[in-house]
């Protein structure tokens, strides 16, 4: 599989599987296939969302199998925003390894840029709706995710959810880059500025919930005339011109399948490319788009 190069001159393949709300009862042998019979090599997790233990076990097979080698896989994580303080970043990294089974991970990110208060729930809300922040800056935070490349833990690091100023800010103390920045995109939230100031930075950039995400809106980039016209003109699913899409924008791509046919159609996209008039024609549907706004979670307009 195509590879991009980090800033750290470490390989990414340019598709791994998502696992956001990938069903815990399911994720193992999904895992498992998508990697051994199917090709996949970037597995993309993250402690908040539940199944880590569950991938782990998947990957403990996958290891053990003696069919692929640990520096064959990808394997990314995700600092959740209750652990942003330096004394819980090594803990929390060091249990998501525990859970995924592994002695290091690929890449470790910050999932988003904003500190929770630490002990209570996952998501602790307030009595005015508000979650509850703590009082630790990205600063402290990106020093103990450096201090995890230094031992070991981790091969490189990055950042998720990050905006323009918020990479400014973390660029002005960083010892060590992010070689990433995980964000939303997709024809409807094309990213196109974030995306080319993140290439300028050297920092590559993964497209999450490229086909939409999974909640039940009828209007998702799935769906859109544009997108199946060309679709039909390739023999080509809506969701593998999405995929193409992305990688023809030199992203790195992660979508989230627990469906076996879905799994193999997504990563089947090496076969054709589309024309510039094509990429042209998905660029313009964009409409700054979310479907993933931390507003209907925190009551923090984020993004704003
Ligand atoms: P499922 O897991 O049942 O296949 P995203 O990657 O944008 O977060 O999108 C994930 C959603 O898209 C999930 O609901 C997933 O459902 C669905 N999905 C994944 N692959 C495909 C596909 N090839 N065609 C249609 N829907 C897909």
């Amino acid at each position: 599989m195509k590879t991009l190069t980090l800033n750290n001159k470490k390989q990414i393949p340019v598709l791994g599987l998502g696992t956001w709300r990938s069903d815990k009862a399911k994720v193992s042998q999904v895992v498992g296939k998508a990697v051994l019979e199917d090709g996949y090599r970037h597995l993309d997790c993250a402690s908040i969302y539940g199944n880590e233990k569950e991938i782990g076990v998947a990957l403990s097979k996958i290891l053990s199998s003696g069919k692929i080698s640990r520096g064959e896989l990808f394997v990314t994580s995700k600092l959740w925003n209750t652990e942003h303080h330096p004394d819980n970043v090594e803990p929390a990294c060091r249990e998501t390894l525990a859970d995924l089974q592994l002695e290091y991970l690929d890449l470790y990110l910050v999932h988003w840029g904003i500190a929770f208060v630490h002990g209570e729930k996952l998501e602790p809300i307030g009595d005015d709706g508000m979650v509850k922040t703590e009082a630790v800056s990205m600063k402290e935070t990106w020093q103990a995710m450096e201090s995890l490349v230094d031992k070991g833990l981790v091969k490189s690091i990055g950042v998720a959810n990050f905006t323009v100023p918020m990479i400014v800010d973390l660029l002005s103390y960083a010892k060590v880059k992010p070689v990433v920045n995980q964000i939303e995109i997709h024809p409807y939230n094309n990213q196109k500025d974030l995306i080319d100031y993140c290439h300028k930075m050297d920092i590559q950039v993964t497209a999450y919930s490229p086909l939409g995400s999974s909640g039940d809106q009828n209007d998702k980039p799935l769906n859109n005339s544009v997108v199946i016209d060309i679709a039909k003109a390739h023999d080509k699913t809506p969701a593998q011109i999405l995929i193409r899409w992305a990688i023809q924008r030199d992203l790195i791509v992660i979508p989230k399948s627990t469906d076996s046919s879905r799994i193999l159609e997504n990563i089947s996209v090496e076969d054709f490319s589309l024309s510039k008039q094509e990429m042209d024609k998905i660029n313009k549907i964009n409409k700054n788009h979310r479907f993933v706004d931390p507003i209907e979670w925190w009551g923090i307009p984020y993004f704003k």
